[in-house]
């Protein structure tokens, strides 16, 4: 499914697959199309392709709402998740960082282990106030969604076009449950935190439910973990495969944004996103008719030879950089800033803890095998 990491290049910007039923986009001003006009293009697309779906609870899941409520709902959470709350972290994530650092008694380690795994899920734990004590059961659910997303299928037993995400369910209950009695705590037991925030949050009258909340900080601990896992060890793998732009970056800290900005480009995380066609439409020079399932490859766009000169080639200096690693228009990525941020920070500290960080090649670098992550799960590293 991720071809275009090793060079090929789709041979048309849309593709319909006959196994899967789906609309593959893999050109960049077509996911642009496609992301920027919510009218055609719905999000709505679990209930309207996932069978069961229409039964599960999506309310406060920013991801799969059009507009009007989308609008409602962002401008909601977006009162309570500002970049005042996002910039505050700073000096946070740079303590968890230097934290899990001092933890090594090794000259090598596996970053992902070590670092971009929990570094991320300690973040959004603190953002929302929840202990840290129990990364170890949230760390547990959100492995265990994992592996069970990687069995998803491509086609359901009726033939329809659909891809089952249906065995998430279960951890999400027990996560659900668990940030309930968090929000139960915050109504009788304000803090200053992103749940209590998000209980208080108000537009026009309106407030969320605490349904709404339980189910919108449950998918940033989705959204936001293994995305940014991957962002730190995309960034730290491409640098390894490119030592001049390794020995720039240290010399030059202004070029760490730049060098996180092109590893979400070269290797974007969230590889892929979802839309369903409201009406028929003409796409890349390809008629689609009404209701079908669009995927946007995000990662593949990312890579269109139209968009970017070179696009095989990581390189930093790239500037302006508009690639669609976070998305496009109304559902661009809200935690963008924050990745941004954990990337930037835990680089920069890597860096300056170590006068050398170099691929431990004789233990290889694993990639996530899933169909919607890009990235490695495993980077061996020397000191
Ligand atoms: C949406 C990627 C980190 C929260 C998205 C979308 C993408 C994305 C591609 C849009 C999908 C679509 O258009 O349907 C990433 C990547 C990340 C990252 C690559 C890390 C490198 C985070 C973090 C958080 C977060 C740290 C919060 C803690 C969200 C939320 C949405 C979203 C709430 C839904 C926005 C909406 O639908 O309006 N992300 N994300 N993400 N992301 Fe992220």
């Amino acid at each position: 499914r991720h071809r275009w990491l090793h060079g090929e290049r789709p041979s048309q910007p849309v593709e319909f697959d006959d196994e899967t039923g789906m609309w593959h986009i893999y050109g960049y001003p077509e996911a642009v199309s496609v992301l920027g006009d919510p009218a055609t293009y719905s999000s709505d697309v679990a209930r309207r392709f996932v069978p069961g779906a229409d039964q599960w609870d999506f309310d406060g899941n920013l991801t799969q709402l059009d507009p009007p409520e989308h609008k409602k709902l962002r401008t909601l959470v977006s009162r309570a998740f500002t970049p005042k709350m996002v910039a505050d972290l700073e000096s946070s994530i740079a303590k968890v960082t230097n934290g899990l650092i001092d933890e090594l008694d090794t000259d090598e380690f596996d970053l992902v282990d070590a670092i971009a795994y929990p570094l991320p899920m300690i973040v959004i734990a603190d953002l929302l106030g929840t202990p840290r004590e129990d990364r170890d059961l949230i760390k547990q659910w959100a492995d265990d969604s994992l592996a069970e997303r990687g069995q998803i299928k491509t086609k359901d037993e009726d033939g329809e076009q659909a891809r089952s995400i249906a065995s998430q369910r279960d951890d999400q209950r027990k996560m659900d449950d668990y940030l309930l009695e968090h929000v139960t705590d915050r109504r009788k037991n304000p803090k200053e935190d992103l749940l209590t925030s998000l209980i208080q949050a108000e537009v026009d009258g309106d407030r969320l439910t605490d349904n709404q909340v339980v189910n919108f900080a449950s998918l940033l601990f989705f959204a936001g973990h293994i995305t940014t896992t991957m962002l730190l060890g995309n960034t730290l793998l491409c640098l390894d495969a490119y030592p001049d732009q390794m020995a720039r970056v240290r010399e030059d800290r202004a070029l760490v944004p730049l060098a996180i900005e092109e590893s979400l480009r070269y290797l974007s995380p969230l590889a892929s996103a979802y839309r369903a066609t409201n009406v028929d439409v003409e796409l890349g020079g390809t008629r689609i008719p009404k209701d079908q399932m669009l995927e946007v490859w995000l990662a593949a766009a990312n890579r269109d030879p139209r968009q970017f000169t070179d696009p095989d080639t990581f390189d930093i200096s790239r500037t302006p950089n508009p690639h669609l690693g976070f998305s496009h228009g109304i559902h661009f990525c809200l935690g963008g800033p924050l990745a941004r941020l954990e990337g930037r920070v835990a680089l920069n500290i890597l860096l300056e803890r170590f006068a050398e960080l170099r691929v431990d090649h004789d233990r290889a670098p694993e990639f996530l095998t899933s169909p919607d992550f890009t990235g490695v799960w495993t980077l061996p590293l020397r000191t």
